[in-house]
């Protein structure tokens, strides 16, 4: 088993992103600048965006964060995205998910600017993925695909089995994979039989955030296991969703939690805000 070291990786793209920064700052006079919209007080979102914004920071960005109330309403918010659209200094624009309940998210991604989606959660940026066309891909998904990447994990042909269903990871994921010639299943909640569609994957994807969702009996021997769960336990313990001690012992990759897809989905909205900073047009 070898374990897929997400960490590394993310530091060696952070190390990346710093250099092409400095060299657009010298050739270009462009500091990339990304803009983050953080609404109400739950605690991850606050822990997610805290770590965005340092990592910004790191490679010389040029970060700001909006941090609003609960109570906003949604014209504000819109207002406020409407803003950072004309704003020539922002490349990149995030909104950090989830909002609260009487807010349309859909609403809210579409007011975004395509060309400053760095998420790539806008419609007009999933249609692209969809059709192989250039995007922005949304972090986590691309992320992962980048880790295939590094540790010459073959996709073409293989049985990828996904976890999940979201807008945010589940179905990009399964667009990146089709796109990469390889046979796509998404499962769910109304999946009628989970462990099926496990155990016949060469390569396992899951986010849902179930602590132990994935075991052993579950897993392909040899198969590929790639866990983007993140669970705080009672213990204040950080598990994905799988049964990492267990499963570790079945497959021949495997990404650990913390220390796997995590960082890299931050590596990535670095790599997505600098493409959007070399896209700026010359006024
Ligand atoms: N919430 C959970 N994951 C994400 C993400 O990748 N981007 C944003 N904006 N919100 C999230």
């Amino acid at each position: 088993m070898q374990l897929i070291d997400g960490k590394s990786l993310a530091q060696q793209t952070q190390a990346q992103v710093a250099k092409e920064v400095e060299l657009l700052k010298q050739t270009r006079n462009i500091v990339p600048g990304l803009a983050v919209i953080l609404i109400g007080d739950d605690p991850a979102s606050h822990a997610y965006v805290k770590m965005k914004a340092k990592a910004c920071e790191k490679v010389g960005f040029y970060a700001i964060t909006h941090s609003m109330p609960e109570t906003i309403s949604q014209e504000e918010i819109i207002a406020t995205i409407e803003m950072i659209n004309d704003n020539p200094r922002i490349d990149g624009i995030l909104v950090q998910l989830p909002l609260p309940s009487h807010i349309d998210t859909d609403k809210i991604i579409e007011v975004i600017d395509p060309k400053k989606d760095v998420d790539g959660f806008h419609p007009y940026n999933v249609g692209r993925l969809v059709t192989k066309l250039d995007c922005f891909v949304p972090c986590t998904p691309l992320g992962v695909m980048k880790m295939f990447e590094k540790y010459e994990i073959d996709l073409q042909g293989k049985d990828v089995c996904i976890v999940g269903a979201s807008n945010i990871v589940g179905k990009p994921m399964a667009s990146l994979l089709l796109n990469a010639d390889a046979t796509v299943t998404v499962t769910h909640i109304h999946t009628k039989d989970l462990a099926a569609h496990t155990r016949s994957a060469d390569i396992v994807i899951v986010g849902v955030g179930k602590p132990n969702l994935i075991t052993k009996e579950m897993v392909k021997e040899g198969a590929v296991v790639i866990d983007i769960g993140i669970n705080r336990l009672d213990d204040g313990k950080l598990v994905g969703d799988v049964d990492f001690d267990s499963v570790q012992e079945q497959c021949s990759f495997i990404t650990p939690v913390p220390g796997g897809a995590g960082p890299m989905t931050i590596a990535m909205l670095l790599e997505n805000t600098l493409k959007a900073a070399k896209s700026r047009e010359i006024l």
